[in-house]
């Protein structure tokens, strides 16, 4: 049997109060993507559809957030949070027709892999009804736990408020992660769920009893308990973070990249990183970013949206804003911003330096303290410098204003007009001197001071 129809579920319905938030807790980020998203990810790497999304009322943008990821999702409302059962049953005109199995997953397990994913499947192929992705946990409190009848097979779950002592002492918990033979099957053992428990709700772990007791093979994969942390506070948040972190650097070093101290380094969810690029330490990566072959990022630099092309070398301490394009063997030097600007093949913007809404011919070479002037408290406006062009030190370029390739701009000036290629253009006041005056007014001041 194959599984290619297998479909999922993903329930986001909780307002997650341990966040202590306006934002919905799933919508939380994670190496720069909401958590939501990660789950959405690992769904489709494992080859499952991604069926629907449950969201709670007023939660439109739980729901965007979801179609961002894939437009193809539906999105149920569960009208009040009666439950995981209930939630599921919000989603049944998502599943109810669908001929493979169906997975349940949850919003807030942003760290589940793949493979782990791919393992349920196998189960379902080898003959499993039901399968539960479980996990030993060193602090099992606030989960359900695994029950196993006499010949160790998965018997229940029984959730943490309705468990009896002994019930309690037990470590194999459950994961959350639920998949089920069939729609036809799920949907039948969702109709005997009752709310008969401590917390009055419909909980989806009752299936797992109410499929033995239909004589289903229930079975139980094993993930670690890292993959499967549920994140409902802050504190959850930065630890899944962490191992996200984690994961990111390893398969970065893994493609041939060095991170000179890798635990000082961010990445997002879609860096991309080539061969022999070097990191120095306390460098932050946004979303969007990509790093080709050779490239240099020295230490203290923050980049997002942006384009580093082959052998660039940016930093230490420099800013690329998005939509910065630096092609190969470009230099952005220290303290340097970038934002919405195209930085051509060999061209260098050394030092102190802003670069708004622009482009930078080959080979220019851009002098400390530049500043593009592309802002008039209204509307932003493009500077055009041309290939092999030198813009002296301290220059302000008026946007919107074009500097020819090979011309030249002489320190200090303020650039307002057009400059033609090959021209210098220079716009400071002239320097004047007056022979003698500062021994003069020196001998001056120091007889005043002796009287
Ligand atoms: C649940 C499981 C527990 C498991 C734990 C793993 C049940 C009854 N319990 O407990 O066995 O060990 O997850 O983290 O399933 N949700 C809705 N609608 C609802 C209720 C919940 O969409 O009415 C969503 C939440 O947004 C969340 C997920 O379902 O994404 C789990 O709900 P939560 O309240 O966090 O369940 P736990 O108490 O953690
Ligand atoms: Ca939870």
């Amino acid at each position: 049997m194959t599984q290619s129809s297998a479909l999922a579920i993903i329930l986001a319905a909780g307002k997650g109060t341990r966040m202590k938030s306006a934002l919905p807790k799933v919508l939380h980020r994670l190496a720069g993507a909401p958590m939501l998203a990660h789950v959405l990810r690992a769904v489709e790497a494992a080859g499952v559809v991604r069926g629907g999304v449950v969201v709670g009322p007023g939660m439109e943008d739980v729901g965007q957030a979801a179609l961002s990821v894939d437009p193809k999702l539906d999105i149920f409302i569960q009208p009040d949070q009666l439950g995981t059962a209930d939630a599921v049953k919000a989603a049944s005109p998502g599943f109810e027709g669908a001929s493979g199995p169906v997975l349940v997953l949850y919003g807030d397990t942003p760290l589940l892999r793949a493979e782990t994913l791919k393992a349920v499947l196998g189960e379902l192929d080898a003959g499993a009804d039901l399968v539960v992705i479980g996990f030993e946990a060193d602090d099992p409190t606030g989960y359900g736990r695994l029950l196993f009848d006499a010949h160790g097979r998965l018997a229940g779950i029984r959730e943490e408020k309705d468990a009896t002592a002994a019930e309690r002492a037990l470590t194999l918990c459950n994961s959350g992660i639920m998949a089920f033979r069939s729609a036809k099957m799920l949907s039948a053992l969702l109709a005997q769920i009752g709310n008969d428990n401590a917390k009055g709700e419909f909980y989806l772990t009752d299936a797992v009893a109410l499929a033995r007791n239909a004589d289903l093979q229930t079975r139980v994969v094993l993930s670690n308990a890292e993959e499967v942390l549920g994140v409902n506070s802050r504190a959850e948040l930065a630890t899944a973070e962490a191992v996200m972190q984690r994961r990111l650097r390893a398969s970065i070093m893994a493609n041939g990249a060095t991170l000179v101290v890798p635990e000082t380094v961010v990445f997002s969810y879609d860096t991309s990183v080539g061969r022999d690029v070097t990191i120095e330490p306390n460098v932050v990566i946004g979303p969007g970013v990509t790093i080709e072959d050779g490239v240099t990022i020295r230490a203290f630099c923050h980049i997002e949206s942006a384009k580093i092309g082959p052998g660039a070398t940016v930093g230490p301490f420099a800013r690329l804003r998005p939509g910065a394009v630096l092609a190969k063997d470009a230099h952005v030097g220290n303290f340097v911003e970038i934002k919405n600007a195209d930085v051509a093949e060999g061209a260098k913007v050394n030092h102190l330096t802003y670069i708004g809404d622009a482009s930078i011919g080959a080979k220019a070479n851009i002098g400390a303290g530049t500043i593009t002037c592309n802002y008039d408290g209204f509307a932003k406006y493009r500077t055009e410098i041309g290939a092999g062009a030198f813009i002296g030190s301290n220059s302000s370029l008026v946007a919107p204003v074009k500097i020819g390739d090979g011309a030249y701009i002489a320190s200090g000036s303020v650039i307002t007009k057009d400059v033609p290629a090959d021209a210098l253009a220079v716009s400071r006041p002239p320097q004047e001197e007056r022979e003698g005056w500062a021994a003069k007014v020196r001998a001056k001041r120091t007889r005043n001071k002796s009287k």
